[in-house]
């Protein structure tokens, strides 16, 4: 006769979240048959340093480990995104400015496949800066990053935009064209703060412009469970926003830096690292969610 054991094993016991939520076990999805038509997210928060642009490389590239052919965005004039990906973003002909001042360039002309199969980037660079000035003029001036994303729509199944740290024109652009929005946020003292006006901005922008527009989730990142004050941090997160708080936590780790350092994300510098497994759960979360494809 056997006797049940009298303590759950810990193969059991649930793994929980940082806020105490059981993590459900999100399935690797199934392969795409086809491509498209893409949904639209922004990495957004004006706050600067958050993990935007460290979330949109290694997301779009767990997102590409999945089959999903997804293209980047780089909408911040600091190039990071394209830099981090490796693009010499000095020696363009063209980048994502050209395409916004001036109708003549075919977005796919401007698109650069990437080292990661499936993952393309439309680059950015310094030239960006002045499209904000630029665009102040122009007619449905909100919407011209929509028009210049619409012959590629039907090739990916996600575009993530990397926005700059900022809610000017060029970040209303990006969220008048996107489904959803991600807010990464940083797990420290002043994370909250300016993230009332970072909703207040997407309100207005769904009343105005594009009432499909969402919030998608908010992503802790720099998470360090060995200090009380992360741990703090991250539950008055929960407290003000509830589920839209994603179970998937990004921890510090200096291998990020490493990463783009090495102009790749963190899933083929270091595979096997923490921090690419936590990317990987991330996209399966995003899709298990019904908020990617
Ligand atoms: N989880 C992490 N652990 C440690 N360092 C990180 C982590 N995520 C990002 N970083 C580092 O923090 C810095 C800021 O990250 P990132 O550039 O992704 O933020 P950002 O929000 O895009 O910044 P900006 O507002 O300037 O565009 C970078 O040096 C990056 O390598
Ligand atoms: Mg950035």
């Amino acid at each position: 006769m056997t006797s049940e054991p009298l303590f759950a094993t810990s193969q059991d016991t649930p793994d929980l979240d940082p806020v105490g939520r059981v993590i459900p076990n999100f399935p690797a999805p199934s392969r795409l048959s086809s491509h498209g038509p893409a949904r639209i997210i922004a990495m957004c928060n004006q706050k600067g340093g958050v993990g935007k642009t460290t979330t949109t490389i290694n997301l779009a590239a767990g997102l590409a480990e999945l089959g999903r052919r997804v293209l980047i965005v780089d909408f911040d004039p600091q190039g990071a995104a394209s830099v981090g990906l490796g693009v010499a973003t000095h020696e363009l002909d063209a980048t994502v400015y050209n395409l916004l001042v001036d109708r003549s360039w075919p977005v796919e002309e401007v698109i650069v496949p990437t080292e990661v199969p499936g993952l393309d980037i439309l680059p950015a660079n310094i030239d960006l800066s002045a499209a904000e000035v630029q665009l102040v003029g122009e007619v449905a001036r909100e919407s011209v990053l929509t028009r210049v994303l619409r012959p590629v729509m039907d090739i990916y199944d996600v575009i993530l935009i990397d926005c700059q740290p900022s809610l000017g024109l060029l970040t209303v652009n990006a969220l008048t064209a996107a489904d959803g929005v991600l807010i990464p946020l940083e797990c420290e003292f002043f994370a909250l703060r300016g993230v009332a006006l970072l909703v207040e901005t997407i309100e207005k922008v769904r009343d105005r412009l594009n009432p499909r527009l969402e919030v998608d989730g908010i992503i802790a990142t720099m998470f360090d469970a060995r200090t009380l004050h992360a741990r703090e941090v991250i539950a008055r997160v929960y407290e003000a926003f509830g589920d839209t708080l994603m179970h998937t936590v990004i921890g510090r780790t200096v291998k990020f830096p490493d990463a783009s350092v090495a102009a790749e994300p963190i899933t083929t510098y270091a595979p096997g690292h923490s921090g690419a497994q936590a990317y990987r759960q991330l996209a399966r979360e995003l899709i298990a969610r019904g908020d990617a494809a």
